[in-house]
């Protein structure tokens, strides 16, 4: 594997040995000195042209603990204002000798399309509504050790919940939480929902309260209002009202499911009761898993022919 671009280029296996690799991480994170010389040498520059803060912080601290050289682009300070391309930013950093990109794009496709102007693995940290395959693995993982389901999925029940039209996290979930076995619902007001749904293994409903006590897990998303060029939904008070979780909703989920949601959250929409206060939120998991993943993604593209536990060349 040389670059993580798609969920839809892993197969079953592949995420599986991802997430079993994630365990190792998950162990030399939980040491007094979290840290292992496996990619000492490796160059990962992280260019977002996106807001984040879990993402970005997450990839540092993951090839930080690998004993990766790091760089941040800082886009909004670069000649990226003066007018210099994608490309010739692209070739620039390349040139100081970059063995990883891991790039936020506004663009759906960006992340691909930078792999043809370097030799450099490229990681997708999330390109518009398309993917943001390093966010499925997270979640993967959360669900994989929060349900103790370590080979697969079958017959989970999950429920995906809000602005799936114009999320990356959706798309990339969808594709993922299938391929490990389990069954999706998206629940959404219809102006919330892509156009087609065509080839979308799911089934769709409008009626989250139905679903709730037989879901496994719940998983909200964001409202994006900063994606929403059009007035989608009357207002957001109306669909806190149909689709936000509150203490009401929450007391019908099954004492074994587990609430997500990617963040960041909007407090008093989409989420309405503080998931502090509920048993089932891993929210916080998800955030603690990411690091992990992101270590195993890293390793797996950057890592071949050093030894995990020693860092030794083998
Ligand atoms: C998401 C994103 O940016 O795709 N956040 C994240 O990476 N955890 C979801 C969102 O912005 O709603």
């Amino acid at each position: 594997m040389k670059h993580l671009l798609s969920v839809e280029d892993l197969s079953p296996a592949d995420i599986h040995s991802l997430l079993e690799l994630t365990d190792h991480m998950v162990e030399v994170s939980s040491r007094p000195i979290p840290k292992v010389p496996a990619l000492r040498g490796k160059n990962v520059v992280s260019l977002f042209f996106e807001d984040s803060t879990r993402t970005r912080t997450s990839f540092d601290t993951a090839a930080k603990r690998l004993s990766a050289d790091t760089m941040n682009f800082a886009v909004a300070s670069s000649s990226v204002n003066k007018g210099e391309s994608l490309r010739d930013t692209i070739e620039t950093i390349s040139a100081m000798g970059v063995d990883a990109f891991v790039i936020r794009h506004k663009s759906s496709g960006a992340p691909q399309m930078v792999t043809r102007w370097t030799n450099a693995s490229i990681i997708n940290a999330g390109d518009g509504w398309h993917q943001h395959p390093t966010q499925a693995l997270l979640d993967c993982y959360t669900i994989r050790a929060g349900l103790n389901r370590r080979d697969s999925f079958d017959g989970l029940r999950i429920a995906i919940v809000g602005d799936i039209k114009h999320s990356r996290v959706a798309r990339s979930d969808v594709q993922a939480f299938t391929k490990m076995g389990a069954h999706v619902t998206l629940v959404a007001p219809p102006t919330l929902l892509p156009p087609s749904l065509d080839g979308w293994p799911v089934e769709v409903s409008h009626d989250l309260d139905s679903l709730l006590p037989d879901l496994d897990v719940l998983y909200l998303l964001r409202v994006q209002r900063e994606r929403m060029d059009e007035a989608l939904l009357p207002s957001l008070h109306e669909y806190s009202a149909l689709y936000g979780l509150t203490a009401e909703r929450a007391a019908r989920l099954a004492p074994h499911a587990l609430v997500m949601h990617p963040g960041p959250m909007n407090r008093g929409v989409e989420m309405v009761v503080d998931p502090g206060e509920l048993p089932g939120s891993v929210i916080l998991h998800q955030v603690t898993n990411g690091v992990a993943v992101r270590m195993a993604v890293l390793f797996t593209l950057l890592g071949s022919g050093s030894d995990l536990r020693t860092g030794d060349t083998v």
